[in-house]
């Protein structure tokens, strides 16, 4: 996948801006506060995917402007097998409002190539990109539930169905929460009738939860290996890192798990066990990274797990996601930055820095960012 042109028009403190990126790296440099990540992060939403800073749609227009505009052109190589075709790479024009230029249809629309707009989130697939946030760095230190969402998130990007089927399990979970909260209340229904629709809600868990916990597996095998020798690259062999899937149950074991805790949990008015409580195991030299790891080997892991995210997607679907780094090499020691920096010139990739001399040396593009404008450096 490749960005060849974007053009920004009122999104957050950018006027307007446009930007031609390297076919490797491009670099946007400048003080803090000057727009780095916005420019960054107009770059993923064409992806389809929200803010991954968590912004809602209005945060994201320029203030006093009623919309923004982002305009893109994209290349994005053909499967493997159809590289003997005439055209091997296929260029494609997205267009993004946020905001109502149409009252009609608020929020993030797109189109591709002049077709009607559809909701912005229809672009899923044809735009893939992976971020480093410095937000992402919860991903070792924080609650399971991050790292949950980064393998769930990742599998959504990669295999549609596995949105429906994470619905489906959701939606039982919390129809299985709410009758086991009524009935930690009080016996309010009769028991017989609770326990029958209690065994319609598990055997539904079971089918959903072994699904969701087949594909995580699956793509944690895949991840794992390629998430470890990035770390041994990265940090030139001074840590080994590992990386487990947590789980609660054996495949083929959840309706059992669930008949056997069922007591528990009607006791604790919470469902107690599935893949909604399963987690990563992060280890460094065989520690849990969550407690030993220092600032910089968190970052490296983090750092490690996402290009593993990209190697992975690439060799899923025969597209390299574009990088997308923002603040990537503070804390890390020489080392580290100076095999970063050749990892960069791989794929295409955006990195924001406030210090630009790591990136004098490189070939790439260098732009600068100052209160909202953006030119070449
Ligand atoms: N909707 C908006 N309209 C106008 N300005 C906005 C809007 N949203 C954010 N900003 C401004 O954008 C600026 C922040 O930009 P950004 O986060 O991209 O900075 P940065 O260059 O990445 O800085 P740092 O180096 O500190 O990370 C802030 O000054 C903020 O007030
Ligand atoms: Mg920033």
């Amino acid at each position: 996948m490749r960005l060849l042109s974007l053009e920004v028009q009122n999104y957050r403190n950018i006027a307007s801006a446009s930007l031609t990126p390297g076919r490797e790296l491009t670099v946007i440099c400048g003080n803090n506060g000057q727009g780095k990540t916005n420019l960054l992060e107009a770059i993923w939403l064409l992806t389809g995917g929200k803010s991954f800073r968590g912004g809602k749609d209005a945060e994201l227009v320029r203030r006093g402007e009623p919309f923004a505009v982002l305009e893109a052109s994209t290349l994005s190589a053909q499967h493997p097998e159809e590289l003997l075709l005439e055209e091997p790479e296929e260029e494609r024009r997205i267009r993004m409002t946020i905001g109502t230029p149409d009252s009609s249809r608020p929020g993030r629309n797109a189109s591709v190539n002049g077709a009607p707009p559809k909701r912005a989130s229809a672009l899923a697939g044809s735009f893939p990109a992976v971020v480093f946030d410095p937000g992402h760095l919860s991903l070792v230190k924080g609650a399971p539930e991050g790292r949950r969402k980064f393998l769930d998130a990742a599998l959504c990007q990669l295999y549609p169905g596995y949105l429906t089927v994470y619905r489906r399990y959701i939606r039982a979970l919390q129809q299985k929460n709410a009758l086991l909260r009524r009935s930690a209340a009080g016996p309010e229904r009769p028991y017989a009738e609770k326990a029958a629709l209690l065994e319609v809600l598990n055997a539904e868990l079971a089918v959903q939860g072994e699904a969701i916990q087949q594909r995580r597996r699956a793509y944690l095998e895949r991840l794992g290996p390629l998430a470890c020798s990035n770390y041994a690259e990265l940090s030139h062999g001074a840590e080994r890192m590992e990386l487990h899937y947590a789980a609660q149950f054996e495949p083929g074991g959840l309706a059992h798990l669930l008949r056997a805790r069922q007591s528990e949990e009607l006791r604790a008015g919470q469902s107690l066990c599935g893949p909604h409580r399963e987690d990563i195991e992060l280890l460094l030299d065989g520690q849990p990274a969550k407690v030993f790891a220092s600032q910089g080997q968190q970052r490296s892991v983090v750092l490690s797990l996402k290009m593993a995210e990209a190697a992975a997607a690439a060799a899923i679907t025969g597209e390299h996601p574009v990088l997308l780094l923002d603040d990537v090499l503070s804390e890390l020691d020489d080392g580290r930055k100076q095999y970063l920096l050749t990892r960069m010139r791989e794929k295409q990739t955006f990195v924001t820095s406030c210090d630009d001399t790591a990136f004098l040396k490189t070939d790439g593009e260098v732009y600068r960012m100052n209160g909202g404008v953006l030119t070449k450096a």
